[in-house]
């Protein structure tokens, strides 16, 4: 924050000439402006968790920046919960507000009940609590196979050369697309989520629809069972779903999972890297997993997402008019809890405690029990093989804060010759 754009509750609202600044409309009262940017702000650098939630803390709840554009940002989870438990008046439908147009319109996060909840059904039964242990033979052996390659060397730069991989892979094989296909789609990946231009990252996701459409056709021609073919035949209610749409479904279910896991998987990793007596006792408690796993995940939300108030009301005390954007940063949703002691603490033995880091309402995440069941098998597989592992001396602990939070990189060392065998090949689960 610089000097002349300081936050100043119960004064005049901050002005400056910064790009992207929209200075407070009317309805905004000037103690609820704060100047805050939600991508270039320092404390997202370091620590972004403990940070920003301890700067939230200190600011009203719900508050409007004038950065980018200005919008709102519901800080707190309360508020936030009960917002987005209200799609009527606050949409998730691009129409609303120019500023989260995008081509194609993901499918289903962009559109509002009822329609939604049709978009939703064509694929929600594939990823119910239900359908995941069908899928978790598979989950282990990619991880298996990409830790295996990873362990001979003694050192990996996490981000990058496993939970990027990671998820790519699990998608091609729910989507019964090649192998060969993860280093395209990676390069789109890495434009879509980390381009300073937004020009650049929206020519990214419209990429990416081509390329998956591409299977999308061949599947409406030859349906075979998997994601896509889903996608290609999906009917919203009593129609067929439309080209667009299929193509904004597809981008999605490739989006929606991969960025999020890697960011999270990274995170934890360098946690355990940097705090060796917890990692120590998930190799000496394996029960602890589930628990420690739900804690970490409590702590490391990474993802955030916008609303647009559908007309001018009141709600909850807060004036809100046609068009405005809310911003929901789900990122802090675990760390805010009244009712959590000490919420700014990993603690292996607290009962698992509440959170919304998958957000709330209709559109909550809808890969969550998938992605739960990636980390904790991808954790597993880790814990099978390594005793003991370190973050390369001097690595500094920074964070990339885009709509998604991720490390800027963990390079993990270890030293090769004292790892444990890799599990049974014949083991059940072992595809590799
Ligand atoms: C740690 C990992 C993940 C996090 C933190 C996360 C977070 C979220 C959040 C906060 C939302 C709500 C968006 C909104 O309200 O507009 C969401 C929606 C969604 N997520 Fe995830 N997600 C993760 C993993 C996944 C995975 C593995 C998939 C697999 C395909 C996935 C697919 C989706 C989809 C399709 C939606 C849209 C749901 C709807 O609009 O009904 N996510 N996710």
């Amino acid at each position: 924050m610089d000097a002349e754009t300081r936050a100043t509750p119960d004064k005049a609202a901050p002005t400056s000439t910064a790009p992207g600044w929209t200075d407070p409309p009317p309805h905004v009262p000037p103690e609820l402006v704060v100047d805050f940017c939600r991508f270039t702000d320092d404390r997202l650098r370091r620590e972004p968790h403990r940070r920003v939630s301890e700067f939230y803390a200190t600011l009203p709840p719900v508050f409007w920046t004038p950065r980018n554009g200005g919008h709102w940002i519901a800080a707190r989870s309360s508020p936030a919960l009960a917002m987005l438990k209200r799609p009527d008046l606050f949409s998730s439908d691009p129409r609303h507000c120019p500023a989260m147009v995008r081509e194609p319109r993901t499918n289903p996060n962009q559109y509002d009940p009822p329609e939604h909840t049709q978009m939703r059904a064509v694929v929600g039964a594939r990823f119910d609590v239900g359908a995941i242990p069908a899928l978790e033979d598979g989950l282990r052996a990619r991880a298996r196979a990409l830790i295996a390659e990873a362990a001979p060397r003694g050192r990996v730069e996490f981000l990058s050369e496993l939970a990027q991989r990671y998820p790519v892979e699990i998608f091609l094989e729910m989507a019964g697309a090649p192998l060969s296909d993860r280093e395209a789609l990676l390069g789109m990946v890495e434009r879509f989520t980390r381009a300073p231009d937004l020009a650049d990252r929206l020519a990214a996701l419209r990429e990416l629809a081509d390329f998956l459409e591409v299977y999308i056709e061949e599947r409406a021609a030859c349906p075979q069972g998997d994601l896509l073919s889903a996608v290609a035949t999906g009917r919203a209610g009593d129609r067929p779903l439309n080209r667009g749409e299929q193509r904004g479904m597809a981008a999605l279910l490739f989006l929606g999972g991969l960025d999020t896991v890697a960011a999270m998987l990274s995170f934890i990793m360098d946690y355990l890297a940097r705090h060796p007596g917890q990692y120590r006792r998930l190799v000496t408690e394996p029960d602890l997993l589930p628990r420690a796993l739900h804690e970490m995940i409590r702590y490391f939300g990474v993802a955030s997402m916008d609303r647009a108030a559908t007309g001018d009301f009141e709600f909850e005390g807060l004036r809100f008019r046609a068009g405005d954007r809310i911003s929901f940063t789900t990122q802090t949703y675990g760390l805010d809890n009244p009712r959590i002691e000490n919420p700014l603490e990993i603690d292996f033995d607290r009962r698992m405690a509440p959170h919304n880091i998958f957000g709330a309402g209709a559109h909550r995440c809808l890969g969550a029990h998938l992605a739960y069941a990636e980390m904790r098998i991808f954790l597993q597989e880790w814990l099978a093989r390594f005793d003991h592992f370190e973050i390369e001396a001097g690595a500094e602990p920074e964070t990339f804060s885009g709509i998604v939070w991720s490390p800027v990189a963990v390079p993990l060392v270890w030293d090769p010759s004292v790892l444990r065998d890799p599990p049974d090949a014949a083991a059940k689960g072992d595809h590799g």
